[in-house]
């Protein structure tokens, strides 16, 4: 993202009057190699930083307002830090304004900023715009306030602010990996006590792939909350035989069969895909630590086809690309990555084989969808930082 050009955009929407210091700030999209619907499950996950972020460019104000402008959608919101407002309008304001509260009520706010976003993280593609976007706030903030905060509570505050404000209940890998990444590094986190490991990506002769389906079923926010209650009516069902269990992430494949009569079906089906795809996650990182990627790029097949028939969150566009991906010789795997219904899937591939790849993607999936994709290598970004300030 060069951010250099919106230099004089900022300059002629505050003034260059302002003695305050110019602060910029960036914070990466995520794409999540694999462990998907497993985090609010107290799971394992396994994403990755892009090379893609949300930018903040700002300076500090001398009273509590903030000012922040979009570049992206070209609308300007203005809120008082002691005021947020939970319902305000434009929708995209509420991110800032749920970051703002919750920096607020840690008393790490004095003052308000002056500021520009923009961002070359494809929006609602289910790479973590949203989240980039929040860590971004969280951080600008910070920085014009001459405050830090731990990355971790920054993630858990940035979490907050999306199921107060936004009314999304997710889960913390997104904001998480967004504030805590290492360039040149996946990293698998343990979402139940939040200890993580940075794992390498750094052969050469692999590439991750994103192919973006550029569409977005509206169903997606409530089917994510549909599948959190279905999660949790498998956990207490399980519970009833095995009390030690306080999340799926307790139960084992053999716990879900002893347990099944009685159990409704499709709340079978997704604590099944749950139970699979944290093993399937931490087999992942092993096979990763030693590069084995054929076995990796099996696992990705694996945990696309348990998204798509047990947890029911892929899409005929999804799916259509998944095969489009795995027919090409060479290629390791592909899956659809982050929340599901629309957005992208992930693909491990051989560097010598990406031509072909794009290729097929591009001939195949708009004589089958009548849609475009579009298609991007990610290298594996650095965690949120403050690049000026
Ligand atoms: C969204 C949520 C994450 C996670 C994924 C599914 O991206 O924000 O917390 O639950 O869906 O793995």
């Amino acid at each position: 993202m060069d951010i250099h050009k919106y230099y004089g955009e900022f300059l002629r929407r505050f003034g260059d009057s302002s003695s305050a210091k110019l602060i910029e700030v960036r914070a990466p999209g995520r794409v999540n190699l694999i462990g998907e619907h497993t985090d609010y499950n107290d799971g394992f996950v396994l994403p990755m930083a892009l090379d893609r972020a949300t930018v903040i460019l700002c300076r500090r104000r001398d009273d509590r307002t903030i000012r922040l402008y979009s570049a992206a959608l070209n609308e300007m919101v203005e809120f008082s830090v002691d005021q947020p407002v939970r319902k305000d309008p434009p929708s995209w304001s509420l991110y800032v304004r749920g970051v703002a509260e919750a920096l607020r009520d840690r008393n790490l706010i004095t003052h308000g900023i002056d500021a520009l976003t923009a961002t070359d993280v494809p929006l609602g593609g289910g790479l973590s715009s949203s989240a980039s976007f929040e860590v971004a706030c969280a951080l600008a903030l910070l920085c014009a306030n001459a405050r830090r905060m731990d990355p971790v509570e920054m993630a858990l505050a940035c979490q907050w602010a999306e199921h107060q404000y936004v009314g999304i209940s997710c889960g913390i890998m997104d904001q998480f990996i967004c504030a805590l990444a290492q360039a040149g590094h996946a990293m698998l986190l343990d979402c139940r006590n939040l200890t993580y490991r940075q794992a390498p990506l750094d052969d050469p002769d692999l590439r991750v792939v994103i192919v973006n389906s550029n569409v977005q079923h509206e169903l997606v926010h409530s089917e994510y909350q549909t599948r959190r209650n279905q999660c949790q009516a498998a956990a207490a069902h399980v519970r009833k035989k095995f009390p030690a269990v306080k999340a799926l992430r307790d139960v084992t494949a053999d716990m879900l069969e002893q347990t099944r009569p009685g159990m409704d079906p499709t709340v079978f089906r997704r604590a099944r895909h749950v139970i699979s795809e944290n093993r399937r996650t931490l087999e992942f990182a092993e096979c990763m630590a030693r590069q084995d990627w054929p076995t990796c790029g099996r696992l990705l097949c694996q945990s696309h086809y348990s998204l798509r028939d047990d947890y029911e969150v892929s899409c005929p566009e999804l799916d259509a690309l998944v095969e489009i991906a795995c027919s090409v010789a060479g290629v390791y795997g592909a899956r659809l990555t982050g929340g599901g219904f629309g957005g992208c899937i992930v693909i491990m591939v051989p560097r010598r084989v990406v031509d072909g790849l794009s290729a097929a993607l591009a001939s195949e999936y708009s004589r089958r969808t009548r849609k475009q994709a579009s298609f991007f290598i990610a290298g594996a970004g650095a965690g949120a930082r403050v690049v000026r300030g």
